[in-house]
């Protein structure tokens, strides 16, 4: 809980059936862009290279619009009490040819605001990603975590993700 802006949690368990996963409408990407800058910024403190220009949720948000009528992505929201709490977006990518594995799912952004963790919503947000997945006959799901974020790869080592590369870096 050290990243968490807000440092007093929200207990849901008992009311994890108050939390709405649902698919996002464009009223809705206002609300997210707000939060991917909170993702990013949140990913910011495990290395600088994630920093995000000034001024850029306006962009990030007329983006996540147009995604939206793109059947290859899926965003979706959770909401508890009419609020939009979290929000993940996976869509389908493609291999370079020559992979035999060609098509396969990415798992692009997954937030929770800091006060609601631990209730569950980050685990519902995913296995909805993954029914999507299954609906267009995805056999494989990627996804990219810093490796300081050793609490967020706990999260999907839970739900049976496993390492697949070691993305380096040199300055
Ligand atoms: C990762 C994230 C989406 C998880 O959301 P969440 O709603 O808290 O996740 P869940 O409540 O479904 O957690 C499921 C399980 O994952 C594990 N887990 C989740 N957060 C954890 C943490 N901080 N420390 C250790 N284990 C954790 C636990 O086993 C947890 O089950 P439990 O609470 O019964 O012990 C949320 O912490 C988040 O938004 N983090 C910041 C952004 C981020 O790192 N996004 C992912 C980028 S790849």
């Amino acid at each position: 809980m050290m990243f968490d802006k807000d440092t007093q949690p929200v207990n849901l368990k008992s009311l994890i059936t108050g939390v709405t996963i649902r698919g996002a409408m464009p009223e809705d990407v206002v609300a997210i862009s707000k939060l991917w800058l909170e993702f990013m910024e949140y990913n910011a403190r495990f290395n600088r290279s994630f920093k995000v220009k000034s001024k850029i949720g306006g962009r990030f948000a007329r983006e996540l619009e147009q995604r939206l009528t793109d059947s290859n992505y899926h965003l979706a929201v959770a909401e508890v009490n009419g609020q939009i709490v979290g929000y993940c977006l996976s869509y389908v990518s493609s291999k370079p040819y020559f992979f035999k594995l060609g098509r396969f799912g990415f798992i692009g952004d997954l937030f929770v605001l800091g006060k609601y963790r631990r209730n569950g919503i980050g685990t519902l947000l995913v296995e909805d990603a993954h029914t999507f997945f299954k609906r267009k006959k995805i056999k494989q799901i990627e996804l990219l975590v810093a490796d300081k974020n050793v609490n967020t790869i706990r999260f999907w080592n839970k739900l049976g993700y496993k390492v697949l590369l070691q993305w380096m870096y040199k300055k």
